[in-house]
């Protein structure tokens, strides 16, 4: 049974398969029914626009089934645990679980009770596999050859789970990662280049991945006014100008503060085809967890 927690539990030739297929399903209009008479479960403890909605919709385009958990509504407020949540769930016998939660250790937890394949959809700061895959099969869709790229990772960076699978992920297949971000944001424990000024790094990297504040892991209020740190970190149209390089965010975006509205709309934006990729590439990962493992 195979689980997907972080970008680690996949080989390299797995990822390219994911790649591949992501490609093949981008060109389909009508994909196979691959997971007929599939079910899958999620199972969401932290909000969502895009990632659970993106799993869905892939999940139902390959013509499985979806069913929801409202952790709101759930025993998880009449004092039940969230492992018995999880055991009663799975007892339900879906062909995978996809969970997110603020504990950067439960997905692995629930993983290892070995029931049930488990995708990590966002756990804490620690992992987001699924967005690190649709972010590289973006940049090789963009770029084509993906070693030696340069890009900027800029932003909440200590505090994003984004940022930690996108590291760890890219540096295996040869991309330069550099990171941005003032001393509260940046983590100390990564052997990477770090700035603290964006203007030191635009000139020489192939792209920028722009991070939110993730304000809801703050204990207490890091910065009193973002304008400030927007004046230092947007990507604007005066300090992107004519440069040669795409845009990339994960969403949410905080407009102005993350990116400008002007560099949203810049056709080097690749914040929706992000979106868009997600699909696919979600698409290949359960048929990778589910058909071919
Ligand atoms: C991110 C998340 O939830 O980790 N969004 C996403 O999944 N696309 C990033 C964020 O919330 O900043």
């Amino acid at each position: 049974m195979q689980h997907l927690i972080t970008t680690d539990d996949l080989t390299i030739e797995q990822i390219e398969q994911i790649l591949e297929d992501a490609s093949r399903f981008k060109l389909q209009k009508n994909p196979p029914s691959l997971l007929k008479n599939r079910l899958l479960f999620t199972l969401f403890f932290e909000n969502s626009t895009r990632t659970r909605s993106s799993f869905e919709v892939a999940a139902k385009r390959l013509g499985a089934s979806v069913a929801h958990l409202d952790p709101s509504k759930s025993s998880t407020s009449k004092g039940e645990t969230l492992e018995d949540t999880f055991l009663n769930i799975a007892a339900m016998q879906p062909d995978g679980v996809i969970i997110r939660h603020s504990d950067n250790a439960l997905a692995q937890k629930f993983a290892d009770f070995n029931i049930t394949p488990l995708l990590n959809a966002g756990s804490g700061n620690f992992a987001h596999p699924t967005q690190a895959l649709l972010d590289l099969f973006t940049l090789k869709e963009h770029f084509g050859n993906l070693e030696g790229i340069k890009i900027a990772i800029v932003g909440d960076i200590v505090n994003s789970r984004v940022a930690s699978s996108a590291i760890a992920l890219f540096g295996r297949f040869g991309i330069k990662i550099s990171l941005v971000a003032p001393e509260q944001f940046m983590p100390h424990n990564l052997d990477l280049p770090k700035f603290e000024k964006l203007k030191d790094v635009l000139g020489d990297v192939d792209a920028v991945m722009s991070l939110r504040a993730q304000l809801e892991r703050h204990n207490k209020p890091i910065f009193e006014d973002y304008e400030t740190y927007a004046s230092h970190y947007c990507l604007t149209k005066e300090n992107i100008g004519d440069k040669n390089i795409i845009i990339m965010h994960p969403g949410p975006v905080m407009r102005n503060i993350d990116i400008s509205d002007e560099i949203l709309s810049d056709p080097r934006s690749k914040v929706l085809t992000q979106v868009t990729n997600g699909l696919f590439v979600r698409m290949a990962v359960l048929k990778l967890l589910l058909l071919d493992s």
